[in-house]
Protein backbone atom coordinates (compact mmCIF):
# COMPACT_ATOMS: atom_id res chain seq x y z
CA UNK A 1 0.00 0.00 0.00
CA UNK A 2 1.15 3.78 -0.55
CA UNK A 3 0.07 6.68 0.77
CA UNK A 4 0.35 8.75 -2.87
CA UNK A 5 -2.27 6.11 -3.87
CA UNK A 6 -4.55 7.08 -1.22
CA UNK A 7 -3.96 10.75 -1.50
CA UNK A 8 -4.27 10.53 -5.24
CA UNK A 9 -7.55 8.50 -4.67
CA UNK A 10 -9.27 10.83 -2.32
CA UNK A 11 -8.40 13.41 -4.62
CA UNK A 12 -10.29 11.86 -7.10
CA UNK A 13 -13.44 11.59 -4.71
CA UNK A 14 -12.76 7.75 -5.39
CA UNK A 15 -13.64 5.41 -1.83
CA UNK A 16 -10.97 4.30 0.29
CA UNK A 17 -10.69 0.42 1.29
CA UNK A 18 -10.64 -0.26 5.41
CA UNK A 19 -7.36 -1.57 5.24
CA UNK A 20 -5.95 1.15 2.90
CA UNK A 21 -7.49 3.96 5.89
CA UNK A 22 -5.88 1.45 8.39
CA UNK A 23 -2.74 1.91 6.99
CA UNK A 24 -2.97 5.25 6.76
CA UNK A 25 -3.51 5.92 10.10
CA UNK A 26 -1.24 3.02 11.53
CA UNK A 27 1.55 4.59 9.50
CA UNK A 28 1.15 8.29 10.72
CA UNK A 29 0.93 7.31 14.56
CA UNK A 30 3.78 5.52 14.05
CA UNK A 31 5.48 8.63 12.37
CA UNK A 32 6.35 6.69 8.96
CA UNK A 33 3.98 8.90 6.81
CA UNK A 34 5.07 12.82 7.38
CA UNK A 35 2.56 15.44 8.11
CA UNK A 36 2.78 17.01 4.57
CA UNK A 37 1.28 13.61 3.18
CA UNK A 38 -1.49 13.85 6.14
CA UNK A 39 -2.24 17.30 5.52
CA UNK A 40 -3.03 16.53 1.58
CA UNK A 41 -5.23 13.82 2.78
CA UNK A 42 -6.83 16.48 4.76
CA UNK A 43 -8.08 18.87 2.16
CA UNK A 44 -8.65 16.09 0.01
CA UNK A 45 -11.09 15.52 2.45
CA UNK A 46 -12.08 18.82 3.18
CA UNK A 47 -13.24 19.30 -0.29
CA UNK A 48 -14.76 15.90 -1.44
CA UNK A 49 -15.76 14.32 2.01
CA UNK A 50 -15.48 10.58 3.20
CA UNK A 51 -18.85 7.98 2.61
CA UNK A 52 -20.08 6.85 6.12
CA UNK A 53 -17.96 3.43 5.32
CA UNK A 54 -15.01 5.63 5.13
CA UNK A 55 -15.77 7.69 8.32
CA UNK A 56 -16.51 4.78 10.48
CA UNK A 57 -13.24 2.71 9.66
CA UNK A 58 -11.32 6.30 10.48
CA UNK A 59 -13.15 6.62 13.53
CA UNK A 60 -12.20 2.75 14.77
CA UNK A 61 -8.82 2.97 13.70
CA UNK A 62 -8.22 6.38 15.40
CA UNK A 63 -10.08 4.16 18.61
CA UNK A 64 -7.95 2.04 18.29
CA UNK A 65 -5.03 3.87 17.91
CA UNK A 66 -3.64 3.90 21.69
CA UNK A 67 -5.08 2.74 25.17
CA UNK A 68 -9.02 1.87 25.45
CA UNK A 69 -10.44 2.03 28.57
CA UNK A 70 -12.40 -0.63 29.69
CA UNK A 71 -15.07 0.41 31.67
CA UNK A 72 -17.21 -3.18 31.45
CA UNK A 73 -17.08 -3.34 35.17
CA UNK A 74 -19.73 -1.15 35.32
CA UNK A 75 -21.95 -3.30 33.06
CA UNK A 76 -25.03 -0.66 31.05
CA UNK A 77 -24.66 1.87 33.99
CA UNK A 78 -21.33 3.68 32.32
CA UNK A 79 -22.11 7.07 31.09
CA UNK A 80 -20.74 9.67 29.28
CA UNK A 81 -21.01 13.08 27.69
CA UNK A 82 -19.49 14.76 25.05
CA UNK A 83 -20.22 18.48 24.44
CA UNK A 84 -18.72 20.25 20.91
CA UNK A 85 -17.78 23.20 22.36
CA UNK A 86 -19.33 26.46 23.60
CA UNK A 87 -19.40 29.60 25.79
CA UNK A 88 -20.20 28.99 29.23
CA UNK A 89 -20.71 25.47 28.91
CA UNK A 90 -20.33 23.58 32.20
CA UNK A 91 -23.68 21.18 31.96
CA UNK A 92 -20.99 18.08 33.04
CA UNK A 93 -20.63 20.11 36.36
CA UNK A 94 -23.88 19.56 36.45
CA UNK A 95 -25.20 16.72 34.61
CA UNK A 96 -22.38 14.45 35.93
CA UNK A 97 -23.83 14.39 39.51
CA UNK A 98 -27.81 14.25 38.45
CA UNK A 99 -27.09 11.26 36.57
CA UNK A 100 -24.76 9.45 39.32
CA UNK A 101 -27.19 10.22 41.71
CA UNK A 102 -30.11 8.26 39.44
CA UNK A 103 -27.58 5.14 39.53
CA UNK A 104 -25.07 6.12 36.43
CA UNK A 105 -21.82 5.91 36.67
CA UNK A 106 -20.06 8.83 35.26
CA UNK A 107 -16.32 7.76 34.92
CA UNK A 108 -14.90 10.59 32.42
CA UNK A 109 -11.95 11.88 31.15
CA UNK A 110 -12.19 15.59 30.01
CA UNK A 111 -10.45 18.35 28.31
CA UNK A 112 -8.81 21.43 28.34
CA UNK A 113 -10.43 25.05 27.03
CA UNK A 114 -9.76 24.78 22.94
CA UNK A 115 -9.88 28.43 21.09
CA UNK A 116 -12.77 30.76 22.47
CA UNK A 117 -14.32 27.40 24.39
CA UNK A 118 -13.92 26.49 27.65
CA UNK A 119 -13.13 22.67 28.77
CA UNK A 120 -14.10 20.83 31.84
CA UNK A 121 -10.67 20.11 33.60
CA UNK A 122 -9.54 24.09 33.62
CA UNK A 123 -13.07 24.96 35.31
CA UNK A 124 -12.45 21.69 38.21
CA UNK A 125 -8.68 23.01 38.74
CA UNK A 126 -10.10 26.26 39.90
CA UNK A 127 -11.37 24.57 43.02
CA UNK A 128 -8.51 24.54 45.47
CA UNK A 129 -6.98 21.16 46.10
CA UNK A 130 -9.04 19.29 43.12
CA UNK A 131 -6.99 16.54 41.33
CA UNK A 132 -7.82 16.19 37.96
CA UNK A 133 -5.02 13.06 37.53
CA UNK A 134 -5.62 10.07 39.74
CA UNK A 135 -4.50 6.27 39.19
CA UNK A 136 -6.22 4.14 36.85
CA UNK A 137 -6.85 2.63 40.69
CA UNK A 138 -8.06 6.02 42.28
CA UNK A 139 -10.28 6.48 38.97
CA UNK A 140 -11.86 2.94 39.12
CA UNK A 141 -12.57 2.86 43.18
CA UNK A 142 -13.97 6.20 43.21
CA UNK A 143 -16.05 5.89 40.15
CA UNK A 144 -17.58 2.72 41.87
CA UNK A 145 -17.83 4.28 45.35
CA UNK A 146 -19.50 7.53 44.64
CA UNK A 147 -20.45 7.32 40.84
CA UNK A 148 -18.48 9.83 39.43
CA UNK A 149 -15.15 9.84 38.82
CA UNK A 150 -13.82 12.86 36.35
CA UNK A 151 -10.51 13.85 35.27
CA UNK A 152 -8.22 15.33 32.34
CA UNK A 153 -6.99 12.95 29.19
CA UNK A 154 -4.31 10.65 30.52
CA UNK A 155 -2.35 7.62 29.12
CA UNK A 156 -2.23 7.05 25.49
CA UNK A 157 -5.34 7.56 24.52
CA UNK A 158 -6.29 8.09 20.55
CA UNK A 159 -2.80 9.21 20.04
CA UNK A 160 -3.72 9.32 16.24
CA UNK A 161 -6.40 12.04 16.84
CA UNK A 162 -4.15 14.19 19.33
CA UNK A 163 -1.65 14.14 16.23
CA UNK A 164 -4.20 14.77 12.94
CA UNK A 165 -6.20 17.50 14.96
CA UNK A 166 -3.18 19.61 15.61
CA UNK A 167 -2.25 18.78 12.20
CA UNK A 168 -5.82 20.08 10.85
CA UNK A 169 -5.84 23.15 13.44
CA UNK A 170 -2.76 24.32 11.28
CA UNK A 171 -4.22 23.63 7.54
CA UNK A 172 -7.65 25.29 7.91
CA UNK A 173 -9.12 21.10 8.18
CA UNK A 174 -10.67 21.50 11.35
CA UNK A 175 -14.21 21.88 9.82
CA UNK A 176 -14.53 18.89 7.71
CA UNK A 177 -17.49 16.71 9.31
CA UNK A 178 -16.06 12.99 8.57
CA UNK A 179 -12.65 14.75 10.08
CA UNK A 180 -14.85 16.15 13.43
CA UNK A 181 -17.07 13.16 13.48
CA UNK A 182 -13.57 10.60 13.34
CA UNK A 183 -12.11 12.83 15.91
CA UNK A 184 -14.96 13.34 18.64
CA UNK A 185 -16.16 9.74 18.37
CA UNK A 186 -12.87 7.86 17.86
CA UNK A 187 -11.88 9.69 21.76
CA UNK A 188 -15.51 8.72 22.56
CA UNK A 189 -15.18 4.79 21.63
CA UNK A 190 -11.32 4.52 23.33
CA UNK A 191 -13.20 5.82 26.65
CA UNK A 192 -15.35 2.89 26.98
CA UNK A 193 -18.83 4.14 28.19
CA UNK A 194 -21.90 1.77 27.08
CA UNK A 195 -23.96 5.14 26.89
CA UNK A 196 -23.18 7.90 25.26
CA UNK A 197 -24.95 11.43 25.00
CA UNK A 198 -23.59 14.12 22.52
CA UNK A 199 -24.54 17.75 23.02
CA UNK A 200 -23.76 19.33 19.43
CA UNK A 201 -23.81 23.14 19.87
CA UNK A 202 -25.07 25.24 16.89
CA UNK A 203 -25.19 29.12 15.97
CA UNK A 204 -22.14 31.83 16.87
CA UNK A 205 -20.15 30.11 19.71
CA UNK A 206 -19.88 26.59 17.99
CA UNK A 207 -18.04 24.83 15.07
CA UNK A 208 -21.36 24.01 13.62
CA UNK A 209 -22.46 27.92 13.03
CA UNK A 210 -26.04 26.55 11.23
CA UNK A 211 -28.99 23.73 11.67
CA UNK A 212 -27.97 21.51 8.81
CA UNK A 213 -24.05 21.12 9.33
CA UNK A 214 -25.08 20.48 13.14
CA UNK A 215 -27.85 17.88 12.46
CA UNK A 216 -25.75 16.40 9.60
CA UNK A 217 -22.32 15.94 12.30
CA UNK A 218 -25.06 14.41 14.90
CA UNK A 219 -26.59 11.97 13.19
CA UNK A 220 -23.27 10.89 11.71
CA UNK A 221 -22.10 10.83 14.97
CA UNK A 222 -25.01 8.45 16.53
CA UNK A 223 -24.89 6.23 13.96
CA UNK A 224 -21.41 5.80 14.40
CA UNK A 225 -21.86 5.25 17.65
CA UNK A 226 -24.48 2.76 17.15
CA UNK A 227 -22.59 0.61 14.57
CA UNK A 228 -20.02 0.07 17.52
CA UNK A 229 -22.44 -1.20 19.89
CA UNK A 230 -23.16 2.17 22.21
CA UNK A 231 -26.00 3.49 22.97
CA UNK A 232 -26.40 7.00 21.56
CA UNK A 233 -28.45 9.93 21.47
CA UNK A 234 -27.20 13.36 20.91
CA UNK A 235 -29.17 16.58 21.58
CA UNK A 236 -28.74 19.97 19.39
CA UNK A 237 -28.66 23.09 21.68
CA UNK A 238 -28.18 26.34 20.86
CA UNK A 239 -24.95 28.35 21.25
CA UNK A 240 -25.44 31.31 19.36
CA UNK A 241 -25.46 33.26 22.81
CA UNK A 242 -23.46 31.81 25.72
CA UNK A 243 -25.12 29.19 28.06
CA UNK A 244 -26.24 30.82 31.41
CA UNK A 245 -24.46 33.63 32.80
CA UNK A 246 -20.96 32.59 33.76
CA UNK A 247 -18.33 32.86 31.25
CA UNK A 248 -14.48 31.81 32.80
CA UNK A 249 -13.42 28.85 34.90
CA UNK A 250 -14.46 29.65 38.71
CA UNK A 251 -17.25 31.88 37.43
CA UNK A 252 -18.84 28.96 35.86
CA UNK A 253 -18.00 26.47 38.72
CA UNK A 254 -19.95 28.94 40.83
CA UNK A 255 -22.59 28.92 38.21
CA UNK A 256 -22.98 25.44 38.34
CA UNK A 257 -23.08 24.82 42.10
CA UNK A 258 -26.02 27.65 42.29
CA UNK A 259 -27.61 25.46 39.91
CA UNK A 260 -27.29 22.64 41.96
CA UNK A 261 -28.18 24.41 45.01
CA UNK A 262 -31.30 25.35 43.79
CA UNK A 263 -31.12 28.83 41.66
CA UNK A 264 -32.62 29.01 38.63
CA UNK A 265 -30.70 29.75 35.15
CA UNK A 266 -33.51 28.71 32.98
CA UNK A 267 -31.38 28.11 29.51
CA UNK A 268 -28.18 25.93 31.77
CA UNK A 269 -31.07 24.17 33.50
CA UNK A 270 -32.85 23.00 30.98
CA UNK A 271 -29.93 22.02 28.82
CA UNK A 272 -28.32 19.82 31.72
CA UNK A 273 -31.89 18.03 32.83
CA UNK A 274 -32.24 17.19 28.87
CA UNK A 275 -28.69 15.92 29.24
CA UNK A 276 -29.56 13.72 32.01
CA UNK A 277 -32.39 12.35 30.84
CA UNK A 278 -30.99 10.96 27.73
CA UNK A 279 -28.36 8.93 29.92
CA UNK A 280 -30.81 8.07 32.65
CA UNK A 281 -33.39 6.62 30.26
CA UNK A 282 -30.14 4.95 28.30
CA UNK A 283 -28.45 3.47 31.62
CA UNK A 284 -31.56 2.92 33.52
CA UNK A 285 -33.80 1.75 30.69
CA UNK A 286 -36.68 3.81 31.51
CA UNK A 287 -39.18 6.11 29.24
CA UNK A 288 -37.91 9.43 28.36
CA UNK A 289 -41.00 10.70 30.65
CA UNK A 290 -39.77 8.71 33.75
CA UNK A 291 -36.01 9.73 32.76
CA UNK A 292 -37.07 13.68 32.94
CA UNK A 293 -38.62 12.66 36.65
CA UNK A 294 -35.79 10.92 37.62
CA UNK A 295 -33.27 14.10 36.89
CA UNK A 296 -35.59 16.61 38.18
CA UNK A 297 -36.23 15.19 41.69
CA UNK A 298 -32.50 14.56 41.85
CA UNK A 299 -31.80 18.22 41.15
CA UNK A 300 -34.60 19.57 42.81
CA UNK A 301 -34.20 16.66 46.02
CA UNK A 302 -30.44 18.21 46.56
CA UNK A 303 -29.61 14.92 45.99
CA UNK A 304 -27.42 15.99 42.82
CA UNK A 305 -25.63 18.72 45.11
CA UNK A 306 -24.72 15.84 47.71
CA UNK A 307 -23.21 13.93 44.72
CA UNK A 308 -21.59 16.49 43.65
CA UNK A 309 -20.09 16.88 47.51
CA UNK A 310 -19.17 13.40 47.52
CA UNK A 311 -17.63 13.45 44.38
CA UNK A 312 -14.95 16.95 44.87
CA UNK A 313 -14.17 16.11 48.10
CA UNK A 314 -13.14 12.48 47.22
CA UNK A 315 -10.78 14.35 44.22
CA UNK A 316 -9.44 16.62 46.99
CA UNK A 317 -11.85 19.76 46.52
CA UNK A 318 -14.17 21.28 48.70
CA UNK A 319 -16.94 23.09 47.25
CA UNK A 320 -17.36 25.15 50.18
CA UNK A 321 -13.76 27.07 50.03
CA UNK A 322 -14.05 29.95 48.25
CA UNK A 323 -13.00 30.23 44.31
CA UNK A 324 -10.70 32.29 43.46
CA UNK A 325 -11.74 36.38 42.97
CA UNK A 326 -10.36 38.52 40.14
CA UNK A 327 -8.09 41.69 41.27
CA UNK A 328 -9.70 43.78 38.90
CA UNK A 329 -13.53 44.05 37.40
CA UNK A 330 -15.64 46.27 35.43
CA UNK A 331 -19.28 46.31 34.40
CA UNK A 332 -19.91 47.22 31.03
CA UNK A 333 -22.78 49.80 30.04
CA UNK A 334 -24.89 50.23 27.35
CA UNK A 335 -23.81 52.73 24.60
CA UNK A 336 -27.31 53.07 23.81
CA UNK A 337 -31.15 51.93 24.53
CA UNK A 338 -32.93 49.40 22.95
CA UNK A 339 -32.89 45.26 22.87
CA UNK A 340 -30.29 42.91 22.96
CA UNK A 341 -30.50 41.43 19.21
CA UNK A 342 -27.76 39.48 18.95
CA UNK A 343 -24.99 38.37 21.67
CA UNK A 344 -22.39 36.63 19.44
CA UNK A 345 -21.07 34.05 21.59
CA UNK A 346 -17.92 33.28 19.89
CA UNK A 347 -16.65 36.75 20.04
CA UNK A 348 -17.81 36.92 24.06
CA UNK A 349 -15.68 33.65 24.34
CA UNK A 350 -12.71 35.56 22.54
CA UNK A 351 -13.44 38.81 25.39
CA UNK A 352 -13.07 36.08 28.29
CA UNK A 353 -9.81 34.61 26.68
CA UNK A 354 -8.22 38.28 26.30
CA UNK A 355 -9.50 39.17 30.26
CA UNK A 356 -7.21 35.28 30.86
CA UNK A 357 -9.64 32.37 31.11
CA UNK A 358 -8.19 30.78 27.89
CA UNK A 359 -5.01 30.53 26.05
CA UNK A 360 -3.74 31.63 22.87
CA UNK A 361 -0.89 28.82 22.96
CA UNK A 362 -1.55 25.60 24.67
CA UNK A 363 1.38 26.59 27.17
CA UNK A 364 -0.26 29.84 28.20
CA UNK A 365 -1.55 29.88 31.98
CA UNK A 366 -4.99 30.68 32.95
CA UNK A 367 -6.27 32.88 35.02
CA UNK A 368 -8.97 31.08 37.02
CA UNK A 369 -10.49 34.38 38.34
CA UNK A 370 -10.92 35.60 35.00
CA UNK A 371 -13.97 36.34 32.60
CA UNK A 372 -17.37 37.79 32.26
CA UNK A 373 -20.48 37.46 33.97
CA UNK A 374 -23.69 38.62 32.31
CA UNK A 375 -26.44 40.81 33.18
CA UNK A 376 -28.39 40.86 30.19
CA UNK A 377 -28.87 38.23 27.65
CA UNK A 378 -30.23 38.16 24.25
CA UNK A 379 -34.17 39.38 24.18
CA UNK A 380 -33.24 41.67 27.35
CA UNK A 381 -34.40 45.39 26.98
CA UNK A 382 -31.60 48.20 28.38
CA UNK A 383 -31.34 51.53 28.75
CA UNK A 384 -28.35 53.92 27.77
CA UNK A 385 -26.17 53.51 30.44
CA UNK A 386 -27.03 50.37 31.96
CA UNK A 387 -24.70 47.50 33.25
CA UNK A 388 -24.67 44.69 30.63
CA UNK A 389 -21.87 42.84 32.22
CA UNK A 390 -19.26 42.41 34.93
CA UNK A 391 -15.82 41.53 33.63
CA UNK A 392 -13.34 40.29 35.73
CA UNK A 393 -9.36 39.96 35.30
CA UNK A 394 -5.82 40.76 36.68
CA UNK A 395 -5.61 44.02 35.45
CA UNK A 396 -6.54 47.38 33.50
CA UNK A 397 -5.15 47.01 30.03
CA UNK A 398 -6.66 42.97 30.07
CA UNK A 399 -9.94 44.97 31.81
CA UNK A 400 -9.74 47.56 28.02
CA UNK A 401 -9.05 44.60 25.82
CA UNK A 402 -11.92 42.74 26.89
CA UNK A 403 -14.04 45.59 27.27
CA UNK A 404 -13.90 46.13 23.25
CA UNK A 405 -14.11 42.87 22.26
CA UNK A 406 -17.42 41.91 24.43
CA UNK A 407 -18.42 45.61 22.87
CA UNK A 408 -17.75 43.87 19.40
CA UNK A 409 -20.16 41.10 20.15
CA UNK A 410 -23.52 43.03 21.17
CA UNK A 411 -26.29 44.27 18.70
CA UNK A 412 -28.88 46.75 20.19
CA UNK A 413 -32.11 47.00 17.85
CA UNK A 414 -35.34 48.99 18.30
CA UNK A 415 -36.78 45.37 17.69
CA UNK A 416 -37.28 42.59 19.51
CA UNK A 417 -35.59 39.24 18.32
CA UNK A 418 -37.58 36.26 17.64
CA UNK A 419 -36.26 33.82 20.51
CA UNK A 420 -34.29 31.28 19.39
CA UNK A 421 -35.56 27.31 20.62
CA UNK A 422 -33.06 26.46 23.37
CA UNK A 423 -33.23 22.72 22.32
CA UNK A 424 -33.15 22.37 18.55
CA UNK A 425 -33.56 18.49 17.71
CA UNK A 426 -32.95 15.38 19.79
CA UNK A 427 -31.62 12.33 17.76
CA UNK A 428 -31.44 8.88 19.34
N1 LIG B 1 -13.69 18.49 18.91
C1 LIG B 1 -12.89 17.42 18.69
O1 LIG B 1 -12.56 16.68 19.61
N2 LIG B 1 -12.48 17.19 17.44
C2 LIG B 1 -12.82 17.97 16.40
O2 LIG B 1 -12.42 17.68 15.30
C3 LIG B 1 -13.65 19.08 16.65
C4 LIG B 1 -14.08 19.31 17.93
Amino acid sequence: MDMLEIIRKKKHARVLTKEEIEYMVAGFSRGEIPDYQMSAFCMAVYFNGMTDGETAALTSAMARSGDMLDLSRFGCASVDKHSTGGVGDKTSLIVGPIVAACGGVFAKMSGRGLGHTGGTVDKLESIAGYRTSLSPEEFFAQAEKCGIALIGQTGNMTPADKKLYALRDVTETVDSIPLIVSSIMSKKLAAGAHNIVLDVKCGSGAFMKDGESAHALASKMVDIGKACGRNMAAIITDMDTPLGFAVGNALEVEEALALLRGEDIPDLREICLALASELIAMCRGTSAEEARAMAENALCSGAALAKAREWISAQGGDIDAPLPKAKAAREIRAEKSGYISHMNAEAVGRAACLLGAGRKTKDDEIDFAAGIVLLKKTGDFVREGEALAVLHTSSEEKLCAGEREFLSALEISSEKANKKKLIIDILR
